[in-house]
C-alpha cells in the first residue's frame, strides 16, 4: 500500500485517501448487497431479532457484543459462531472471553433459517450477524440507524487462542485498549466511542469483582458501588458464577450516553471502563461524549460500520455457510447432498419456531 510522492491530481487524491483508511476498509462491502439476490434478507433478520428481543431484551446487547467479538478475531467472518474448528482443537466460542457470557447464537440461527428458506445459499452468516447487531442498536437507541455495507464471506477457521490474543479483557489498561484496537485499524477515539456500547447489557462477577478491590484501594471506584457488587457476587475468586449485574447501573436498557456520565462518578463497572477517564488522551473524549449525546451517537454509528469492515473476506474468498455453526462440507459439489447434511430435518418442515419468524414477511 505504500505509494511514492510523485502521483498527481485525482490519482494522488485517491491514493492519499486510501492511505488514510485501514487496509480492511478497502474490501468492497456494499450497502444493499442483497438487493437483487435476496431482497428480503435484511427484513427477515430484523424480524428474527425483533421477535427475540420482545421475549428477552438482553438479546440486543448480546448480539452487538457477538458482532464485536466476531470482527476482532479473524475479521468479521462469523468464525465466532463455529462450534467445531475443522482443523481440530478448541474454538473461539469455547474461549473464556466468550464462554459462557456470549449470547444470541440462537437468534442468528433463527435468522439464518428464515433467510435460507427465502433465498438458499446466498446470505453469509457474517452479514446476518452484522445486520442483527445493527437491528439491536436500532431497538435500544433513539434515532439510531445505520446502513450496513454487506458482502462478507464466512471463514472456516475458529481457534480459541485467536480469541485470547485479540479480545480486550476487563483488566486492560488504556494502553492495552488503544493498542488492541489499533491492531484492528481502529483509533483511540473509535475505542472510546465503541466502549459506549456498555451503556446496555450485563457483566458477570468474574469480569469485575476482584479487580475492583484494587480500585477500591486506589480510590477509583465508589465504595458504595463496590459494596453493592460485593453483595451481589460470591466472594471467592477462581470459580465461574452465573451472577451478573447491569454494566450501566442507571439506564441499562437504553443506548444513551449515560455510560460516560457514570465514569467520573467512579461508577464505571470494569477497570477497562474506568481507564477511559484516567488517561489524559482518552478522558477529554469520554467527557465530550458525556456532554453531548448527539456527538457520541453520530460517532458510534460510524464506528460500528468501521468495526464491521475489519479484515472482511469478500468475492470468492471464504464461503456462504449453510449452517452458521459448522463449515460447509469440503466436497460441496452436490447441493442436494448439502441440504441433507446441513438440514437433516428438511428445510420446510420440523422447524416450526423458525417458521413463525418468517410468517409475517
Ligand atoms: C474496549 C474494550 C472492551 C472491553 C475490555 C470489554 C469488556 C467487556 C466485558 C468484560 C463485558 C462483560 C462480559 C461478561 O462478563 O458477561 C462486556 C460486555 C459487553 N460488551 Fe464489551 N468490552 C469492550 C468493548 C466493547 C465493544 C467495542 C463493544 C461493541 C461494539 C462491546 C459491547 C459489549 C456489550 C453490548 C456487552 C453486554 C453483553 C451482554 O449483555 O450480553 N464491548 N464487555
Ligand atoms: C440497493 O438499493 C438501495 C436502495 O435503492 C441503494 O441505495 C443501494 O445502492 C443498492 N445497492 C446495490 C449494491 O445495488
Ligand atoms: C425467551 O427468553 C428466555 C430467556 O430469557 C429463553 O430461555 C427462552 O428460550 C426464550 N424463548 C424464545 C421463544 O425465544
Ligand atoms: C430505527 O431505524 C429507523 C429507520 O429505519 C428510524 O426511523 C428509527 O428512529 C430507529 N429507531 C430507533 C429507536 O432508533
Ligand atoms: C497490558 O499491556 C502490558 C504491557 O504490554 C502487558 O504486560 C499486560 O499483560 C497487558 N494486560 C492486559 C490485561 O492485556
Ligand atoms: C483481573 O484481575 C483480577 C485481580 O487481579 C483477577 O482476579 C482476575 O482474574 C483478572 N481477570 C481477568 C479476566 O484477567
Ligand atoms: C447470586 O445469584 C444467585 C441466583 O440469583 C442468588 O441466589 C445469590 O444470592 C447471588 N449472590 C451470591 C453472593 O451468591
Ligand atoms: C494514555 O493512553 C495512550 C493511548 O491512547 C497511551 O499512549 C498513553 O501512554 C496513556 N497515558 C498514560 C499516562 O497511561
Ligand atoms: C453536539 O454535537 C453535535 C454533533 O456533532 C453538534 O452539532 C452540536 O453542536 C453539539 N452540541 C453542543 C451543545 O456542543
Ligand atoms: C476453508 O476454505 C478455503 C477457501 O476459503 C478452502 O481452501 C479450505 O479447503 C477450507 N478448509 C476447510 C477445512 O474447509
Ligand atoms: C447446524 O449444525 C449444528 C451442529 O452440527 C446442528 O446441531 C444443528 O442442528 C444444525 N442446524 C440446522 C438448522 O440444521
Amino acid at each position: 500500500m505504500r505509494m511514492g510522492g510523485s502521483l498527481a491530481g485525482p490519482v494522488a487524491l485517491v491514493a492519499a485517501v486510501c492511505l488514510l483508511l485501514p487496509a480492511a476498509s478497502l474490501a468492497q462491502l456494499q450497502v444493499g448487497f442483497y438487493n437483487t439476490s435476496c431482497p428480503n434478507a435484511e427484513a427477515l433478520v430484523r424480524q428474527a431479532v425483533t421477535a427475540a428481543f420482545a421475549n428477552n431484551s438482553g438479546i440486543a446487547p448480546g448480539l452487538i457484543r457477538l458482532h464485536f467479538h466476531d470482527c476482532f478475531v479473524r475479521g468479521c467472518d462469523a468464525s465466532v459462531l463455529l462450534k467445531v474448528n475443522p482443523g481440530g482443537g478448541s474454538t473461539e466460542r469455547d474461549a473464556p472471553p466468550n464462554n459462557p457470557s456470549l449470547r444470541g447464537f440462537e437468534v442468528i440461527d433463527a435468522a439464518k433459517a428464515a433467510v435460507e428458506r427465502s433465498c438458499p445459499r446466498t446470505v453469509s452468516c457474517a452479514d446476518i450477524l452484522a445486520f442483527a447487531a445493527r437491528d439491536s442498536v436500532n431497538l435500544t437507541g433513539s434515532n439510531a440507524f445505520y446502513q450496513v455495507p454487506a458482502g462478507r464471506r464466512d471463514g472456516n477457521i475458529s481457534r480459541q487462542d485467536d480469541a485470547l490474543d485479540n479480545l480486550p479483557g476487563p483488566n486492560s489498561t488504556a494502553h492495552n485498549l488503544t493498542d488492541g484496537f489499533g491492531r484492528k485499524g481502529l483509533s483511540a477515539e473509535d475505542m472510546v466511542v465503541l466502549s459506549g456500547s456498555h451503556t446496555i447489557g450485563r457483566s458477570h462477577c468474574d469480569s469485575f469483582l476482584f479487580k475492583n478491590r484494587e480500585r477500591l484501594a486506589s480510590g477509583t471506584i465508589s465504595p458504595a458501588y463496590q459494596a453493592l457488587l460485593e453483595a451481589l457476587c460470591p466472594p471467592t475468586t477462581g470459580q465461574f458464577t452465573p451472577n451478573t449485574t447491569e454494566i450501566d447501573l442507571s439506564t441499562p436498557t437504553v443506548l444513551d450516553n449515560n455510560y460516560y456520565k457514570l465514569l467520573p462518578l467512579n461508577l464505571g463497572l470494569h477497570f477497562s471502563d474506568d481507564q477511559l477517564i484516567r488517561n489524559a488522551t482518552l478522558a477529554p473524549l469520554a467527557n465530550s461524549f458525556a456532554a453531548n449525546e448527539t456527538l457520541w451517537k453520530e460517532k458510534f454509528l460510524a464506528a460500528m460500520i468501521k468495526m464491521g469492515n475489519i479484515e472482511v473476506k469478500t468475492g470468492s474468498q471464504g464461503e456462504v455457510r449453510l449452517n452458521c455453526s459448522v463449515v460447509n462440507p469440503a466436497s460441496s459439489s452436490s447441493s442436494a447432498e448439502i441440504e441433507m447434511l446441513m438440514f437433516p430435518g428438511g428445510t420446510t418442515s420440523d422447524d416450526a419456531p423458525a417458521e413463525d419468524v418468517v410468517a409475517t414477511s
